[in-house]
């Protein structure tokens, strides 16, 4: 099946260097559950009542997917919201041009809707998956003037207001970019169609970036009321290039659409592997998602897998430790409110069944990592601190404490107490003797800048990782 071939050259971009797993510590060896079932239905419910917003997670769905009476006991007690994995792209949902077909991506819906699930839409525009009758010899106006916004418009109509978000750009941003980048600099450094003809000259198409104003402004006005409209891209998350273009991107879509801020998301897809340099830290997650509640856009998780070379129970720890710094840096962030796991389990992935990379394995039983989400997803329910980031091994984090969970019904049947305290002793930190500019980091753990502010503004602590200078 045609899957995210981009996001294999992007995953190219990524030394592929084999470095030893650290050794771990985990919730799950802490009292928290590691075996039997997982009911996540009641505690996601916990989260969202502790968050004081929806909290949505969960995983991809296809109609033809194999198994589908492991999906609907799955999307019952595990994952709590769908995302189609192909239906809802435009070659399944306008294969004749003018043409709306939206059966896969209803009956996708429909799925969600009928196991107590939310919905996520993804996507109205990616430059592949793309139906025959496209990328064809169109011209920039009519790109940009009638089959984006029509494609755009009957997609997030058709659908309705109840989807939490779309993905309304897929992967626009390039793998080449700088930092210092103008937001067209950085779509045109994708080097795709339609800012260049897909003929694979190379011949500049639309020159702008009028396209995607004319996708947001029609998801805009077809969307519901508090449906978040997504830029969508792989490779990001960090205080890097790519992450600074799409960042830039959303303020400048936002400055030419006057879509208001907190209608408007970044997904990041997290399409990771299990070794140092291939995932992003939780300290470089908290600093990202900061910076965007600075502005009132919502961070998501939307694509998320990590491959490990063999599933030995190292890897599987180690995948574990990864999986839960990025739901901690999610449910620790005011503004990251959807998760959304890339295939939902091993055998169905587009990683490939040897790559391991999801939370459950090819028999459809919970992983390590499972049982490791669902013990952050508690933990943060419960009101505990965040946990230390345990990516980063036992000579950094190693958490302490003691819970009691039965397992089974993961029913809770004690306290948890003093979860998420750790050996990691560095404070604060920073330099002295020179000021942060409004919105800059001056503070946080791991921060070796300015402490200080400019004037006017003081330095706010959002978490533990990021304190930021605000009026
Ligand atoms: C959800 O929260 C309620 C109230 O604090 C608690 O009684 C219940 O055990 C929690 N449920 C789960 C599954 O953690």
């Amino acid at each position: 099946m045609t899957k995210l071939l981009a996001s294999f050259v992007a995953l190219a971009i990524f030394a592929v260097v084999a470095r030893a797993q650290p050794a771990v510590s985990l919730l799950i060896d802490n009292g928290y559950a590691s075996t039997g079932s997982i009911n996540l239905a009641p505690i996601l419910q916990n989260v969202s009542t502790k968050k004081g917003q929806a909290f949505h997670f969960g995983s991809t769905y296809d109609t033809y997917d194999a198994d589908q009476a492991w999906f609907t006991t799955t999307f019952q007690t595990f994952y709590k919201h769908v995302v189609s994995e192909n239906g809802c792209k435009w070659d399944a949902t306008e294969p004749t041009q003018g043409v709306s077909d939206l059966t896969e991506c209803l009956a996708t819906q429909s799925f969600a809707t009928s196991n107590g699930n939310t919905f996520r839409g993804h996507n109205t525009f990616w430059h592949e998956q793309t139906p025959t009758w496209l990328p064809g010899s169109f011209t920039a106006s009519q790109l940009t003037g009638t089959i984006i916004p029509q494609h755009v418009q009957q997609e997030i109509q058709g659908l309705g207001s109840s989807v939490t978000s779309w993905d309304v750009v897929n992967e626009v941003v390039g793998d080449g970019v700088s930092n210092g980048m103008t937001p067209l600099q950085c779509v045109q450094n994708k080097g795709d169609w339609p800012t260049v003809t897909a003929d694979g000259s190379g011949q500049p198409l639309v020159t702008d970036l009028s396209f995607i104003y004319a996708a947001f402004n029609t998801a805009f006005t077809y969307a519901g009321a508090s449906t978040r409209l997504a830029v969508n891209d792989y490779n990001t998350g960090g205080q890097d290039a790519k992450t600074a273009c799409v960042i830039s991107l959303i303020q400048n879509i936002q400055e030419n659409t006057n879509i208001p801020y907190d209608r408007l998301a970044i997904g990041f897809q997290s399409h990771l592997m299990a070794s140092a340099g291939n995932f992003y830290t939780k300290q470089e997650l908290a600093t990202t998602f900061s910076t965007l509640a600075a502005l009132g856009v919502n961070a998501m998780i939307t694509e998320m897998d990590i491959e490990i070379n063999s599933d030995n129970n190292a890897n599987l720890r180690y995948q574990a430790a990864i999986w839960g710094d990025y739901i901690d840096a999610c449910l620790y962030a005011s503004n990251c409110n959807e998760f959304i796991n890339w295939d939902p389990r091993d055998d169905l992935s587009w990683r490939g069944t040897a790559a391991a990379a999801t939370l459950f394995d090819s028999n459809g039983n919970p992983k390590p990592a499972a049982y490791e989400v669902a013990a952050r997803l508690q933990n943060y329910a419960a009101g505990n601190a965040e946990p230390c980031s345990t990516s980063s091994g036992t000579s950094v984090c190693t958490i302490t404490g003691t819970g009691t969970t039965t397992t089974g019904t993961t029913t809770t049947t004690g306290t948890t107490t003093t979860i998420g305290t750790t050996t990691t002793t560095s404070s604060t930190g920073g330099s002295t003797g020179c000021v942060s500019a409004e919105y800059v980091q001056c503070g946080g753990i791991g921060w070796t800048g300015c402490t200080a502010c400019a004037s006017g503004t003081t330095c706010q602590v959002l978490n533990a990782y990021y304190s930021q200078c605000l009026t």
